[in-house]
């Protein structure tokens, strides 16, 4: 075996637990403490920062004189990090502009643009300095958020030129509001090739994911098309991908493409739909080594990402039904009674996911309202 000596940024578990499985000795920089090293590695909790200077700098103060073969990106504001980091510890390079275009939602869609991929129309909110062109050029609601977040954090729609004012910031990307179902291909890139495709459909956002799509196939071609052109005007050299779509009825429109593995346990359902470990398949791919991906997957499965939304929680009902279902393959609710939740924040909070797989389409698709139906988290509104 090769002497691999790996550095993590934004660990997720999947990853840290493939290299403690394989034994390659890893450090980590992560955001809040959540994984030990073994000894003799180094643990550094501190921010990932968005700032090439800073990232320098917590690099050199952090990881004085330290060597890695690879550094990996886990997260999404760990992926300009990780460009940086690779420069400064000796380790396998990718394209920092790439790392860039891939965190800045702005970045990426002006580059992307000059490769024809379409996409419904922006601008920067800096450009945006008569509002009633902005509602002329982009219609109503314009769409306005944060060029560097994920999971939909800070989103929101403005109905008015005087909304437009308010709260202007100069790191935001306005868009002109698309109303279309949408879906996302995960992709496995290594030495410049995509070695593996999934397309995901998001059978209701933010909550319920089907893995994989049931897509017309000249539709899914149009996907596969597109996700290859995008992969490659970005020049991905290797890793995973995790790109977004509107499946307009005019065709397919390009949303944003991540860098890193998905969330929403995208990674689960990916496992049981095609029966392997897609985190051994991601680490693979970021220390260029070869891997055996399945052609064909050998069921439908979904994730349902639990989240009953703001209060306080007065009764969960329903779970021992969920758990007697055939189809499922992992569940996990943490919550409790008289719990207070706020509203969500954005779609990495959950209280807990379900991942089911069923033979058929229209299994999954029955099981997944049965679920609905079955699993009931009251809530008392809260005051305040
Ligand atoms: N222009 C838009 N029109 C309609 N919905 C949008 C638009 N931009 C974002 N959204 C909605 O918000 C979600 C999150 O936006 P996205 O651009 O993917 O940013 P991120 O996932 O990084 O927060 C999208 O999946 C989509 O549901
Ligand atoms: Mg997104």
């Amino acid at each position: 075996m090769k002497d691999y000596h790996v550095l993590v940024i934004g660990p997720r578990r999947g990853l840290i637990d493939e290299l403690r499985e394989r034994r390659i000795p890893f450090s980590l920089w992560q955001e809040r403490f959540l994984f030990n090293v073994a000894r003799g590695e180094k643990s550094v909790t501190a921010p990932l920062w968005s700032s090439p200077e800073k990232i320098r700098e917590q690099v050199r103060k952090s990881f004085p004189g330290s060597r890695f073969t690879h550094v990996i990106a886990g997260t999404e504001s760990a992926v300009l990090p990780a460009a940086v980091a690779r420069r400064q510890v000796g380790a396998r390079l990718s394209n920092a502009a790439t790392g860039s275009r891939c965190r800045d939602k702005l970045l990426m869609k002006q580059y992307l643009t000059g490769f024809g991929i379409p996409m419904t129309r922006f601008m920067a909110d800096t450009d945006a300095t008569n509002a009633e062109q902005v509602f002329a050029a982009l219609g109503s609601p314009v769409v306005r958020k944060q060029r560097k977040s994920s999971g939909g954090k800070g989103l929101q729609l403005l109905r008015s030129p005087e909304d437009l004012v308010q709260g202007k910031t100069g790191h935001c990307i306005l868009e002109r509001f698309v109303n279309a179902p949408e879906a996302s291909v995960e992709s496995f890139v290594d030495r410049g090739r995509i070695r593996f495709t999934n397309i995901t459909e998001y059978h209701r956002k933010g909550h319920c994911n089907f893995v994989p799509a049931v897509l017309e196939p000249e539709l899914k071609k149009t996907l596969l098309a597109l996700n290859e052109r995008v992969i490659s005007a970005l020049g991905i050299g290797w890793g995973m991908t995790h790109l977004e779509v509107y499946l307009t009825e005019r065709g397919p429109l390009f949303g944003e493409i991540a860098l890193r593995p998905p969330g929403g346990y995208i990674m689960n359902a990916i496992s049981h739909a095609w029966d392997f470990n897609p985190w051994a398949a991601f680490l693979a791919m970021e220390l260029g080594e070869a891997f055996e991906f399945p052609l064909e997957p050998t069921a439908y499965a979904a994730s349902e990402v639990l989240y009953p939304g703001a209060g306080r929680v007065r009764a969960i009902r329903g779970k021992a039904q969920v758990l007697d279902e055939q189809g499922i393959r992992e569940f996990r609710l943490k919550l409790k009674l008289g719990e207070i939740l706020s509203p969500r924040a954005g779609l990495g909070q959950d209280t807990g996911y379900i991942v089911h797989a069923s033979a058929t389409a229209e299994e999954r698709l029955a099981l997944h309202e049965r679920i609905t139906k079955q699993l009931v988290i009251e809530l008392d509104p809260v005051e305040g």
